[in-house]
């Protein structure tokens, strides 16, 4: 892009929003547009932020949802649920993809649920009293206690409530019947090879890993020591003015959530307001994980990975947006609620979402004329600008766009420092523009990062490529907010970032 168009793009944008918009937004809220950030991993729990409360799980690379492929080492072929479902389990694969792959519902350490392609469960015929293993059941009736070799753990057996091992008597047949010797050996026609594909480590995964008896104290701990007034402190101190807060919809039934959640996030999230307040900073409730899950994601609350948000769940999550709206309309920190972070085209669809934004919107509207109202850009194949026109119909209301330089081919492509800060002055800055209409919504930055794709960059490319977007995102006229505040990746860490010279504000 020539710096000509660069300039006339953002030339206009700059005019009206200093003139029209600005006087405005001090008026409504001094502290606009916000420097922020996100409070990430510590109401909604993201494993990789911080892998240390998920090591201390017993058995912990077999959480819900972890995707499993099973290989009889008699056949050396694959379970697969036959059409991905609906039918026999047979052994009869060379190869494993998604047929063959088999979801975790965990009902304790060694016991848990398989979830076929198809969403279906792996079970039993007649009823579940039979011997033949299908994936064909709708409900989670089966449980299975998954064995492993005490000095391979990728050898496992797979015991049926009926007491007996699952075995490959052929390609076709998978039976539980198995009451034979226990050896580990390659002919034992009970014994497979499990190789876990993928993991999810989200808050479900975290709290069932736990379990009922111990997660709430585990999670108490987490809650009290993660985030602290000194934090407030610091961020005030370091000119940050907001932040970001993501929630889960399992906050709204404190202090006694649907489980596996645990009570406690709403008294956490308390005293963040009381923190904000003595500290002059406000607060963005982001409801980050919704029922059913927007996006599949760890941070989404899912169970299994499936993105099962729709029209039958838009009821329940008004009612979390409900709750969180009258708690804290009137407490004089409340600067936003957002409805929903980063739904996912095309699994969410525009239709549900615009429902759902506008029934959003009037539950806010019912306790409060001024908070705003934050629409998240649907992530995935969808135009960040499609909401602008239900936006313009509203009052206070905000556009949500979260820019990564990481994830996709593009980035991944892009091997040079330079190349990812044009990026930023080019593109981001004509991304974020068309999303900051001169008499609209405004717009926010809600997550970005100094992280990027690059290996072995410097101090000082960061410090470039974190200014670069500083100077962009600061055009966004609801402001940004940087993931996160806390890390265990030191350039996703803004504390990090900011005590150690590479982000000034
Ligand atoms: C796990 O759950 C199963 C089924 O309820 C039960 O039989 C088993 O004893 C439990 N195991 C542990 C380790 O709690």
């Amino acid at each position: 892009m020539s710096s000509y168009s660069y300039i006339s793009r953002i030339f206009p944008f700059y005019l009206y929003s200093c003139i029209l918009f600005l006087p405005f937004a001090l008026s409504a809220n001094p502290n606009m547009p916000f420097k922020a950030v996100n409070l990430g991993n510590w109401l909604v729990a993201e494993g990789w932020m911080d892998t240390s409360l998920f090591e201390r799980i017993p058995n912990n690379n077999l959480l819900d949802g972890t995707q499993v492929q099973f290989k009889s080492t008699k056949l050396q072929k694959y379970l697969s649920a036959e059409n991905g479902g609906g039918t026999r389990v047979v052994a009869n694969r060379n190869g494993a993809s998604g047929w063959e792959t088999f979801r975790l519902w965990r009902i304790n350490e060694s016991t848990f649920n398989l979830r076929g392609f198809n969403k279906q469960f792996v079970g039993l015929d007649n009823q579940g009293q039979g011997i033949n293993v299908l994936a064909a059941s709708n409900s989670a009736s089966t449980s299975f206690q998954i064995i492993r070799k005490p000095d391979d753990l990728n050898q496992v057996r797979i015991k049926a409530p009926n007491g007996l091992f699952l075995q490959v008597k052929s390609e076709t047949m998978v039976t539980a019947d198995y009451g034979g010797s226990s050896s580990w050996g390659d002919n034992n026609p009970s014994v497979f090879v499990m190789t876990i594909v993928k993991t999810i480590r989200g808050e479900f995964q975290l709290t069932n890993g736990y379990g009922p008896d111990k997660a709430p104290q585990v999670m108490r701990d987490h809650w009290n020591t993660y985030i602290v007034d000194d934090d407030f402190k610091f961020m005030s101190d370091k000119g940050l003015n907001a932040v970001r807060i993501p929630v889960g919809w399992w906050i709204a039934s404190d202090p006694v959530p649907q489980k596996p959640f645990v009570g406690g996030s709403l008294s956490a999230l308390d005293k963040a307001f009381t923190w904000a307040q003595k500290y002059g900073m406000k607060i963005i409730v982001d409801l980050h994980a919704v029922p059913g899950s927007q996006n599949g994601n760890d941070h989404s609350g899912t169970r299994d990975g499936y993105q099962e948000w729709g029209d039958s769940n838009i009821q329940d999550t008004i009612t979390v947006i409900d709750f969180l709206a009258a708690r804290y309309a009137n407490h004089p920190s409340l600067a936003a609620i957002e409805l929903m972070n980063e739904p996912l085209a095309p699994g969410v669809t525009f239709e549900n979402l615009n429902k759902f934004y506008k029934a959003g919107y009037q539950a806010v509207r019912k306790y409060t004329p001024s908070a705003y109202v934050i629409l998240s850009a649907r992530l995935g194949p969808a135009n960040p600008t499609e909401f602008l026109s239900l936006a313009k119909s509203l009052n206070h209301v905000v556009i949500d766009v979260h820019y990564y330089n990481l994830f996709s081919d593009t980035f991944k492509n892009m091997n040079n420092v330079q190349q990812n800060i044009d990026y930023i002055y080019n593109d981001r800055a004509a991304q974020l523009s068309a999303v900051t209409p001169s008499n609209g919504p405004l717009s926010f930055v809600g997550e970005w990062t100094a992280e990027w794709s690059l290996n072995g960059a410097t101090m000082q490319d960061y410090q470039r490529f974190a200014k670069a977007q500083l100077d962009v995102y600061g055009r966004a006229t609801y402001g940004w907010a940087y993931w996160s505040y806390r890390n265990k990746n030191n350039h996703w860490n803004l504390k990090w970032m900011i005590e150690n010279n590479y982000i000034k504000l």
